[in-house]
């Protein structure tokens, strides 16, 4: 389909996107992680540099090149993803959180590759630190956005989400729709905001998700720029 030219309304807006997924290194060759493809954090930061924002996409390893005028950070674990995303967030005006961190970590990665043994085997896990949540107790005027995938009770845990992290809205999805969300090129969300209020969106490609979460971090920041 043709799509109607961007406007140029983020010229001077610093954006930070994150995408794809962590590792979560058990030793040098083995890790947990889970299949984010990053198609709909490389389509917020293509879409964000289409409207004249400056942009800087942190990513996990995923499948897809670099954006051409997009300064792009890959990383590989929930550590690396948090020291890049709070750095360059810094200065940022607009944060979009769609990588898909894991929860936890091996509590001790070991340096040499773990050999198998007879029998179970018990993995220590530890949490990884919550980087919209981090970023949501130091906000300042920045408008921040999350993602969330939900089995149940979606609109209600979405908005306590973004109520505890502090975020400006949250885009929802259920893992259960077909051909959305997990290298899908399509997603169909419901925008989620702190208060509970919820917006249904039709299903769209990833690009124009990207296109109506952005012309709402928009209305947001020119509203809290007065
Ligand atoms: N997120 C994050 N850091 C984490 C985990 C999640 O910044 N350690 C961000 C995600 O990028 C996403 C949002 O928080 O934008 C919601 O992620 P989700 O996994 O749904 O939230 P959790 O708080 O981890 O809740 P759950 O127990 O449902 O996994
Ligand atoms: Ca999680």
């Amino acid at each position: 389909a043709l799509l109607t030219p961007s406007p140029r309304d983020l010229e001077g807006v610093k954006v930070v996107v994150s995408a794809g997924p962590t590792r979560e290194y058990l030793d040098p060759v083995r890790f947990i992680s889970n299949p984010s493809s990053g198609k709909m954090g490389f389509a917020v930061a293509g879409e964000a540099r289409d409207r004249g924002a400056d942009v800087t996409l942190v990513t996990g390893p995923v499948n897809l090149p670099d954006p051409p005028g997009v300064e792009v950070v890959r990383i590989e674990t929930a550590l690396d993803l948090r020291d890049a995303v709070v750095g360059a967030a810094r200065d940022a005006d607009v944060v979009v959180m769609t990588a898909a961190v894991a929860d936890y970590r091996a509590a001790q990665r070991s340096d040499e590759k773990q050999a198998k043994v007879a029998g179970d085997v018990t993995i220590h896990l530890t949490p990884n630190p919550d980087i919209l949540a981090e970023l949501g107790a130091q906000k300042g005027e920045r408008v921040l956005v999350g993602f969330a995938m939900e089995t149940h009770a979606g609109v209600e845990r979405a908005a306590l989400k973004a109520r505890r992290k502090n975020a400006d809205f949250i885009l929802l999805n259920y893992p259960t729709r077909e051909g959305t969300a997990f290298g899908g090129d399509d997603n169909e969300v419901t925008l989620v905001r702190p208060d509970g209020s919820s917006e249904d969106w039709p299903r769209l490609s990833k690009r124009e998700v990207a296109r109506r979460l952005l012309d709402e971090a928009a209305r947001l920041y020119a509203e809290r720029r007065g």
